[in-house]
């Protein structure tokens, strides 16, 4: 198992198969000794969050988790910070650090930005999301919620569908299937917007996959289907949005049509892709799996603060 302790966490691969099994189960107890009362595990520690592309989840569920473990938390707030009289990001997390906080989250739209800048501040950085290239927490509350609602990742067949190129919780969703045995990956998604290269070569001859179009093609019974939003802001052409906008969406004709009505899961926000007819389905657990990354993020922040 990697000990965490004032460890940077900036990429799905920064964790092991075992300490995901730790944290997991570490995660279930937070949620029973919270759900019993207070905690003070964290009584005097402050962890800043630094958001410089727009989040919900991963911001509040952060803060939720640190203040939840008795710490607090200091928000940065880019609208109404110096970064508008154009100091860089590097600087103003510079200043941040300079504060001594005991972990920082980073979201910023530039891919690697974190990995670029981590030499160079001395608290650890949790990658809360860079660009296109991964989001490592994210992946740990997607697997933490499968592995509740499943009992087990080994030998899954999990369908990824949706904007595979410009998402980032795809690829670092099946970074960390690989720690897994036996499991196959189904990519569902207009041929624009298929994995990238530099994703697949990560992940080629680690799981099994195959790439298709539609959800239809699944002959297999699928245990899982992840589906994720067009990521609208980072295309470049808009008429390419809206040539590609609404090309899938699950609806629950289309589920009727597969073996079995899998688990349905999506790192939200939803946008057309997942319709609210789905909700009522029991097999939906995407706002569970929300409510789940407030857990798992506190078992790492326990972890990396060493507690
Ligand atoms: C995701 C993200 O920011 O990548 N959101 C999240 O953190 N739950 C997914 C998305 O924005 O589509």
């Amino acid at each position: 198992m990697k000990d965490l302790k004032g460890k940077d966490i900036l990429s799905a691969f920064d964790f092991d198969r075992e300490t995901l099994e730790h944290l997991f189960t570490e995660a279930d107890e937070l949620r029973k000794k919270l759900s019993e009362g207070k905690i003070k595990l964290a009584d005097g520690k402050i962890m800043a969050t630094v958001f410089l592309e727009p989040s919900t989840r991963t911001k509040i569920s952060f803060q939720m988790a640190m203040v939840k473990l008795g710490g607090s938390i200091i928000d940065f707030q880019p609208e109404s910070s110096s970064l508008q009289k154009g100091e860089s990001d590097l600087d103003t997390i510079k200043i941040i650090d300079g504060y001594s906080p005991d972990l920082i989250v980073l979201r910023q739209s530039k891919p690697y930005f974190p990995h670029s800048i981590k030499d160079k501040i001395e608290t650890p950085i949790i990658n809360g999301g860079d660009g296109t290239n991964e989001h490592p927490t994210q992946a740990l509350l997607d697997l933490y919620t499968i592995w509740r609602e499943l009992g087990r990742i080994d030998g899954l067949k999990i369908g990824i569908m949706g904007d595979l190129k410009y998402g980032r919780t795809a690829p670092s969703l099946s970074y960390m299937l690989t720690f897994f045995k036996g499991v196959k990956v189904y990519y569902i998604s207009p041929k624009e917007l298929r994995l990238r290269d530099e994703v697949k070569n990560k992940i080629n001859g680690k799981i099994i996959y195959e790439e298709m179009e539609r959800l239809e093609e699944i002959e297999d019974e699928l245990d899982v289907l992840y589906v994720t939003r067009l990521q609208k802001e980072r295309f470049s052409d808009p008429t390419e949005y809206e040539r590609l906008k609404s090309s899938y969406i699950v609806t629950q004709d289309s589920l009727k049509k597969l073996k079995k009505i899998p688990i349905i899961m999506h790192p939200l926000p939803r946008v057309w892709e997942l319709p609210e007819e789905i909700d009522s389905l029991p097999q939906a657990k995407y706002f569970e799996q929300a409510k789940n990354g407030m857990f798992v993020r506190a078992a790492l922040i326990k972890e990396i603060l060493g507690l």
